[in-house]
């Protein structure tokens, strides 16, 4: 028996809302881990950040990024089964009083764990701070998707300016910084990204703990794929993460090993659009 679709949404110009049904997830998640999805028996295993787990039910923004993923949005439809929802993986983040929590994202995975992790900071007595940074206009989520619920103060800011702040979540936090208005800032998104932001931060000594996303296959701490240098030691993002130190882990080397698979995932990618257009999918 599988696992199925049970909504699906366009979000944007290039993610999309899914919610599939996965009791067993759902039991016992807590924000900070992620679950494994594999969409049939020939497919890889891809790792998703979870955007709600409840009632049975888990949502998850995804990525129109590869093969997998296009895969997902072309292929798959409300009522379709997917082979396997692994989960949940990884530790969860601390929960508990901090003050003034805020999150920063600016990609996909992040924008859900945004509000799954603001979610239970509020409910755990601290005031929330989202900072949630898009590319422009068209790569925006519908405001019911934003992390605005469970945020005492929510910025959107996209490169261009066309909605909200012009700039980066990086532009904000310094400002909330310089106010002394922040006392822990959780986040996710690109790497580039969340290496400036542990620059940002560092002189601060503000504690600052994100996902370190990297390549996974096996997602339990057995293959070794998702090693990340961390503060002398080796640290399996999957089994001591995802969510981790962001002052401790060597991003040069993070953001290296990200993109060892550029060339294939470019090239299995081409060949799917190539097989969708001959289907006439697209
Ligand atoms: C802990 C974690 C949480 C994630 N959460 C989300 C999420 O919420 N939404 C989302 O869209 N994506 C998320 N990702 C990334 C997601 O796994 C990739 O987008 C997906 O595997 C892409 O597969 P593809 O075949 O479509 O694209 P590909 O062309 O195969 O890959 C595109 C990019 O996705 C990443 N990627 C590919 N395979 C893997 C893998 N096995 N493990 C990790 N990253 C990979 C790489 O950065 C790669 O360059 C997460 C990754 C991790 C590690
Ligand atoms: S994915 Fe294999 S060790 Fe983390």
């Amino acid at each position: 028996m599988g696992y199925p679709i049970t909504k699906k949404e366009n979000l944007s110009a290039i993610d999309f809302f899914m919610e599939v049904e996965a009791p067993h997830v759902a039991r016992s998640w807590k924000p900070g881990q992620f679950v494994v999805l594999i969409l049939d028996e020939k497919g890889e295993r891809v790792p998703m950040s979870v955007y709600y787990a409840e009632n049975g039910k888990v949502g998850m923004f995804i990525r129109r990024h590869g093969k997998t993923t296009l895969k997902l949005w072309y292929e798959f439809d409300v009522g379709d089964e997917l082979l396997s929802v692994t989960g949940p993986l990884g530790r969860p983040i601390k929960v508990k009083h901090y003050g003034n929590v805020v999150f920063v994202s600016d990609a996909v995975c992040a924008q859900a764990e945004s509000y799954a992790t603001l979610k239970a900071m509020k409910e755990a007595g601290n005031y929330t701070i989202a900072i949630q940074s898009f590319e422009n206009k068209a790569n925006v989520y519908p405001e019911r998707y934003l992390a605005k619920p469970v945020a005492d103060e929510h910025y959107l800011t996209t490169e261009d300016g066309s909605v909200g702040i012009k700039g980066h979540y990086l532009d904000v936090l310094k400002e909330l910084i310089e106010k002394d208005r922040v006392d822990i800032v959780f986040g996710g998104g690109k790497l580039g990204s969340l290496k400036k932001l542990a620059e940002l931060t560092r002189p601060y000594g503000i504690p600052t703990i994100v996902t370190v996303r990297q390549i996974m296959v096996d997602g339990t701490g057995m293959c070794g794929s998702c090693r990340v240098l961390y503060g002398g030691e080796i640290k399996f993002a999957c089994r001591d993460g995802p969510m981790l130190d962001a002052h401790k882990i060597d991003w040069d080397d993070a953001i290296k090993r990200n993109a060892r698979f550029t060339e294939q995932e470019k090239l299995a990618k081409e060949r799917y659009i190539e097989e969708l257009k001959a289907r006439g999918v697209i």
